[in-house]
Order: structure tokens, then sequence, then C-alpha cells
């Protein structure tokens, strides 16, 4: 090389250098509009779930009446106040695996007259049966969070689907209602949410999709609507990008039969080699990234499927598993893992997929809600602690039933080892009152980002924000600081004639409101 070539590679790198400089601080522009067609965020979207496995139930949610934990009927009264705080829409149960061997009628009558099972999908634990149907719809209107029954299809039967729904929805006359009325329990619960087995192809029977269409049809027939309101039947659907099961079940159940269609979808690096829950590489956190941003094109493509068998839209699509798997404390239970920044970003990411596909997906439930994968709720003897991912289901509850608002941008890229992914994370809704919310996640753990957001023509005057952040990707809420990780007020907002500019720190959230 001349000198003169080397002087001009060493001003092209310079350059190169300084244009990086100047993308990296110029702000992202971030459009809201609100739509033509209004779409409402379905509050169900912010569903939970809870099985028999671990220590969800059992040593979870239940101590039992005896117990010196504080309860109300054998629930501990800490996750039904933590429970009542999140607004939870609704909690599916009883599974799960569980649930296609479960019979609910094992749940029933008198304790003293329940048999014992093994759980033998998860750890081989004995299940005594003492939480049963009552003790969960009882709990579910405690907690002002709709029930969301999985029914056992796997290994049960047309007739005791049947029953189930009588027992719980007939007002009585019948052989059902008039049990429930001897087992302590006048009125009917009313149950709406209904799953008809799950992971059909799989756990709840390995069957295939044209077999499981044939006897979803079967099943869904035999569901009556007692309660005049209305029955919400969901399939069990698809695992991941499994496209065939939702042809078929689209193709071969007819509209009159189904209201749902579900979708199974965990954020797991590798399931041979899930990595740990605390200790965690930067690799591993952006592979995890990588698994949660999957969502979006798995409901891309699943919806475009849905709608060429259902342009209309009436039938949903119902993610009733999602969330991060990861290999925990083993010692602290079945699935047990603790909850980091990184699920923290998980659910902020997930959460605005969902709501920015509002039109289409109208519930998901996050496994699971204490003790078990990505939980909400953590407990050790009298202790409990709020994950992150607590704070982040409780700040973005503001989306609840508001009308989604469409957001535009260009998303500056998160890259690592040769590969790219969106850095920033947006949705936006206006509530009933017309407040705007809009939340912000920065998945990036090195850099922050800058954003400019106009509101001047959604009619805003002030502007506040919530900020969770961390330490560390890797920190989390333990039993002895409980508090390392909570939501705080970001002060750091600039308000200037219906413009907002901020600068996201590294793997943070920010929900902003304005009014
Ligand atoms: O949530 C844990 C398990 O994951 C559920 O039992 C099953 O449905 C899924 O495979």
């Amino acid at each position: 090389m001349t000198i003169l070539t080397r002087r001009l590679f060493a001003l092209g790198c310079f350059a190169l250098l300084f244009l990086q400089f100047i993308i990296a601080q110029s702000p992202v522009k971030i459009n809201l509009q609100e739509k033509q067609k209004p779409t409402i965020i379905s509050k169900h979207i912010y569903g939970h779930f809870a099985e028999h496995l671990g220590r969800c139930i059992y040593d979870g949610f239940y101590v039992g009446e005896k117990s010196d934990i504080p309860n109300t009927d054998g629930v501990r009264n800490d996750i039904i106040t933590a429970l009542q705080e999140l607004k939870v829409p609704n909690l599916r149960w009883p599974g799960g695996c569980f649930a296609d061997s479960y019979h609910w009628k094992d749940g029933v009558g008198p304790i003293s007259e329940r048999p014992t099972i093994v759980n033998r999908w998860w750890g081989g634990t004995v299940e005594d049966n003492s939480f049963g149907t009552h003790d969960f719809l009882n709990l579910c209107e405690k907690i002002g969070a709709e029930p969301y029954l999985a029914a056992n299809v796997g290994s049960g039967q047309v007739q005791e689907l049947a029953d189930w729904v009588e027992y719980v929805n007939s007002k009585g006359g019948g052989p059902m209602g008039e049990w429930r009325k001897k087992n302590g329990r006048e009125k009917p619960w009313n149950v709406k949410y209904w799953g008809v087995g799950n992971e059909m192809w799989g756990c709840g029977g390995n069957m295939t999709p044209e077999y499981y269409a044939n006897i979803y049809r079967q099943y869904a027939t035999f569901m009556p609507d007692w309660t005049g309101k209305g029955m919400y039947r969901i399939a069990s659907g698809a695992s991941e990008d499994d496209y065939h099961w939702t042809e078929v079940l689209m193709r071969d159940v007819k509209k009159s039969l189904i209201e749902g269609v579900a979708l199974h979808s965990y954020s797991v690096i590798d399931w041979g080699n899930k990595g740990p829950d605390i200790t965690f590489s930067n690799a591993q956190y952006f592979k995890t990234m990588k698994k949660a941003w999957r969502m979006e094109e798995l409901i891309r493509k699943h919806t475009a499927i849905m709608d060429k068998y259902d342009p209309k839209q009436e039938i949903d699509l119902i993610v009733d598993e999602w969330g991060g798997w990861y290999d925990g404390d083993k010692e602290m239970g079945v699935l047990y893992q603790q909850n980091t920044m990184r699920d923290a970003m998980i659910a902020g990411v997930t959460l605005n997929i969902f709501n920015n596909w509002s039109h289409r997906v109208k519930m998901a439930n996050l496994a699971q809600t204490v003790n078990v994968l990505q939980a909400v709720l953590l407990t050790k003897g009298h202790q409990l602690v709020l994950t992150p991912t607590y704070h982040v289901m409780k700040m973005y509850n503001v989306h609840q039933d508001a009308e989604l608002i469409s957001v535009q941008f260009d998303t500056p890229s998160y890259e690592m080892d040769g590969e790219s992914l969106p850095a920033l994370s947006v949705s936006a809704s206006k509530n009933a009152e017309d407040v705007i919310h809009v939340s912000l996640v920065n998945i990036d753990h090195q850099q922050g980002h800058e954003i400019a957001l106009d509101l001047e023509d959604l009619g805003v005057n002030q502007v506040s924000a919530t900020i969770l952040s961390g330490d560390d990707l890797q920190a989390y809420n333990s039993f002895e600081k409980p508090d390392q990780i909570k939501p705080v007020a970001f002060k750091q907002v600039k308000y200037t004639n219906g413009k907002v500019s901020l600068v996201i720190p590294p793997f943070s959230i920010i929900v902003l409101q304005g009014k």
C-alpha cells in the first residue's frame, strides 16, 4: 500500500466510525396513529396459567386451611392480594399436560373421601386432590379473574366433560347441578372459557391433527351453554411452527363449534440444553431474545392460515402457554426457576407483540403463575417475592381493554455473533378515559437509545413515565432482597409542544403515560 492509499483507507475508517456515531446518536422517531378501524386489546391477553406441577398449586397457591401462613380457604392471602393488584383477567387450570390425566370428579366432595393419585407428568408427586374444582373457581372469584378450565380429552371421556360443564354451569335440577349444591355451592360459577384438551399432538395423546379435529368436534358438541351467556371453546393448538396443525383445525372444524385455536410457544434456547436461569451468558441472553421475537413470526403465519379459512376473523388465536424456560434450582421444585431482567425483557417484547396483533390474539396465558417457569410470584415458607415479570405485567395492565394505537418506527438493531434482532419493541393504546400509554422495551444489553415521540395529535398535554431496569441482566428479586428490581418513576422525559424525548437505557422497560 502506498502512503496515499493508507491515508485514504484510514480516512474511510474514520468516516465510517463517525457515521456510526451519528446514527447511534440520532433519535428513533416513533409515529403513533389512531387506527381507522378500532381494535380493542382484550384484557385476556394478560392471562395466567396454574398447573398441578411442582410447587405451583400445593405449597404455592394452596397451603391448606390449617397452615400458619395466613390464608383464606387454604389459599395464601398474600397471593390473593398480589393477583388482585395485578388485575389478572383469567386463570387457566389444571394443566398443561396434567389436564389430560385429571379426572375432575376426584377433586370434589369431602376431602377425606377424595382419591390419591400420582402426578405422573410432573415428578411423580402424590396428588391428594385436596385442591379441586370448588377451590379453583372460588379462588378465581376472589382475585376477580375469569376461570379457564382445560378439560381432559386425552384420557377422559365425552360424558366426563359434559358432566363438568353441567356441574359448574347449570342452575340445578339435573344430577350434576344438584351434586354441586350438595357439595356446598348453590349458585353456578358460569364458566365461559374451556380448553378441549391440551397439547393433543404430544402429552394429550400424540394425535394427528386430522384425528384430533374429529375428536374435538365430538367433545365440543356435548358442551352445551347452560348459562345463556355463551360458551367459549378453545381447541388445543399447534406447537410453535406446526402450521399444518392450525390448517387442519381451521379446515375441518366448523365455525359453530369453535371460538378459539390455541398456540404454545416457549422462549427456550434449546430443549436439550436450556441453560441456567440466573448465570446465563450474554450469548444465551441473545438467543432467548431471538426466541421471544419469534412469537411475532409465529402469530403472523398462524394468522395467515386462519385468515384463509376465517377471513372475517371470527375465531381467535389463543396463546395459552408462553414464557421463558430454563434449568432452575431443582431443590426448589419441579420446573422452578428464578426470574431475572431477561424474563422482564421476554415479557415486555411478547406482550407488545400480543398488543400489536390484538385483532387476532384475544387471549394469552403466561406459564406459570407461582413457582413454575416464568412465574410472577415465588414463595418460600412465609415469604413471597414479586418477580420482574410481575412488575412488567402490572406496568402493562394499563393496556387491558384499551384501544390499540398503531406504532411505526425504524428500530435500531441489536447485534451479536453476526446475528441481528430489533433492539426496540413498542406498543401503544388509548383507554376509556382517553389516556395514552406507550410501552417501550430496549433489549440491547449495552446500548441505550434516544427516542422521539410526537403526541400532539393525540391531544396529550402532560406526560409521565415509569421504568423497570436492573444493575445487570442477571439481576433478580431474591427472598433475601425482594425489592432489587421494581418499577420507579422515570423523570428524564422531556416534553415540549406535544413532542416527547427520552433515552431508554439498556435492558429496560418504560411505560409512558400521556393525558
Ligand atoms: O407449562 C409446562 C408444560 O409445558 C405444560 O404442562 C405443557 O402443556 C407444556 O408442554
